[in-house]
């Protein structure tokens, strides 16, 4: 096999639930992972070392040594598999980086599913999303797809029902947050407010809602418990929020620990309003245009010989 190459999607949480700290670090969570229609694309070939090149969103901003999560995880599966880590990895980005839409964990799972398909390792999939999870919180997710409920630190999954396609509007800003400069702000506000931690539980609303197909309902039930967090780092955020909100949206939040910011739209024509008057309120330095739920990491097909 001479190249392999596997699409994966961006992900939003319709619920980001935070609990307490835990010893290892890490917060206890909820999260509901809802796969949406922004992909990036990643191309194995075998090659003489580990290289890494990149195209599309956010080139320039992301490390093409070995701390990228893509190089992680083939080292991380070369040796389970006794392999040469000696690939070229090649990533086609349409998920904003530090984005707080899981691309870095995209990349990641679809970097594992490429070198077993590469290198015929036929690991279960449960095996290379157990894998994926020690890379990152949001791996299996990013393997597994549609809409699911995330329990510890995100990376025990139990799918969702749902009914329909919901349609979503994304405002992407300049430069990423850090995902831990943003849970540490979260702790911080919660200590300074003295409020005790709540014990994370998925909101039933919302669970209801996904199951109905009743997007204005879902709106209304969106969550997530970074999104102060976020603000506080960049206040900015309040304004891009509001005008989606102005704009029709039948919700609005912060992405996982941001800044691109989620605006669920009534259907694709309201998506196009909100997408418009976000890019004209000047809050914002894009926007996309996606729906959800979709399918997890696939492998591209291979084009017959002409
Ligand atoms: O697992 P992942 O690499 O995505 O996590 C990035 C960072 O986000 C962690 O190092 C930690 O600071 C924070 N995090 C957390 N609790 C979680 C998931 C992530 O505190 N459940």
């Amino acid at each position: 096999m001479s190249a392999v190459t596997v699409s994966v999607p961006a992900k939003v949480n319709l619920q980001l639930a935070v609990g307490a700290v835990r010893p290892d670090g890490f917060h206890e969570l909820v999260s509901v992972f809802h796969a949406v229609s922004l992909f990036d694309e990643v191309t194995v070939a075998p090659a003489d070392e580990l290289t890494i090149t990149l195209e599309g969103e956010g080139v320039g901003e992301v490390p093409l040594d070995r701390s990228n999560l893509a190089a992680r995880a083939v080292e991380l599966l070369a040796d389970r598999l006794g392999q040469d880590p000696a690939v070229h990895i090649h990533i086609r980005k349409g998920i904003p980086v530090a984005g707080g839409m899981a691309g870095g964990s995209a990349d990641a799972a679809a970097t594992l599913l490429a070198c077993d398909t590469l290198w015929r390792g036929n690991t279960p999939r449960e095996m290379l999303r157990r894998l994926g999870a020690e890379l990152g919180s949001d791996v299996p997710f990013s393997d597994l797809g549609g809409t699911a409920i995330g329990t510890g630190r995100g990376e025990r999954l139990a799918a969702v029902p749902s009914v329909g396609r919901f349609h979503w509007v994304f405002a992407l800003a300049d430069g990423g947050l850090s995902t831990p400069a943003v849970y540490g702000e979260c702790d911080r506000l919660r200590a300074e407010a003295g409020v005790p931690v709540p014990e994370p539980a998925p909101r039933e609303e919302l669970i209801a809602a996904l199951r109905a197909g009743d997007a204005p309902a879902l709106g209304a039930a969106l969550s997530n418990d970074l999104q102060d967090a976020a603000i506080s780092l960049r206040p900015s955020l309040a304004d891009t929020l509001a005008a989606g909100t102005a704009a029709g949206a039948l919700g609005a939040l912060v992405s996982g620990s941001g800044p691109t910011c989620a605006f669920l739209a009534a259907d694709e024509d309201a998506a196009k309003l909100v997408a418009r008057a976000l890019e004209e309120s000047g809050t914002c330095r894009t926007t996309r245009i996606a729906h959800g739920p979709v399918a997890g990491t696939k492998i591209r097909p291979v084009a017959p010989p002409a």
